[in-house]
């Protein structure tokens, strides 16, 4: 019988790449947690709408859990660059029988356009295949939102659904696309 997601998981954090440190979320992170989510830019394509200092800081409590996630449960990381809180990334349990879980990720406006979204996320893929034993990797995004299908693609995941009119967010409906990358497909090497 195949190992289930997250029961073999030992988690060891923080987790280090060529240029980041992805960490436990903390409540002292709220200024720049509420940074970001107060942004219209950066949750344009997100379910969050804007959040005001209040509604953010329930928003990081949610978020400060490390433990492995059950299922349908994220685990959110912070992600440091030279001791700056520039991102947030995290990883969900889809199914325990199936094997399969999803990944996400946010970055201030001010750290875009040098690749750490894309160092960041590698490593949440590297954490879903070899802390969570999952068998399969997704990540789902509005079809309008080019800049994170190249996220994607850059990982190594295949674009493999178009869904249309999928979800009603923010009082529309949405076109949604699918990317996944398997165990044992190759994975591009990152570099920071
Ligand atoms: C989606 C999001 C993470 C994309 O950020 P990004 O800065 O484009 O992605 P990366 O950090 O991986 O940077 C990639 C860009 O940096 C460039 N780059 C510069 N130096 C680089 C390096 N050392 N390594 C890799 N790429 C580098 C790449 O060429 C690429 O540019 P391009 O897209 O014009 O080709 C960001 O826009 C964001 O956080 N948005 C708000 C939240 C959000 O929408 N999250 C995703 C929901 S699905």
């Amino acid at each position: 019988m195949p190992h289930q997601v997250a029961n073999v998981a030992i988690m060891r954090l923080p987790i280090r790449t060529e240029r980041l440190v992805l960490r436990p979320l903390r409540a002292e992170d709220i200024a720049a947690h509420h940074r970001m989510f107060s942004d219209p830019d950066v949750v344009r394509y997100l379910y969050e709408d804007v959040l005001d200092l209040e509604a953010a800081t329930a928003h990081l409590q949610s978020r400060l859990s490390v433990e492995v996630p059950a299922e349908g449960q994220w685990l959110n990381l912070a992600v440091e660059c030279d001791g700056d809180l520039i991102g947030e990334v995290g990883a969900r349990v889809v199914s325990q029988e199936h094997r399969q879980c999803e990944i996400g990720y946010g970055f201030a406006p001010e750290a875009g356009g040098q690749g750490f979204a894309t160092e960041a996320a590698s490593a949440i893929v590297t954490l879903c295949f070899d802390e969570f034993g999952a068998h399969r990797v997704v990540g789902r995004i509005d079809a309008r939102h080019h800049k994170s299908a190249r996220v994607l693609e850059r990982l190594g995941m295949r674009r493999e659904a178009h869904l249309r009119e999928n979800e009603f967010i923010k009082g529309e409906w949405i076109d949604e696309m699918v990317y996944a990358i398997t165990e044992g497909e190759p994975r591009p090497a990152i570099q920071g």
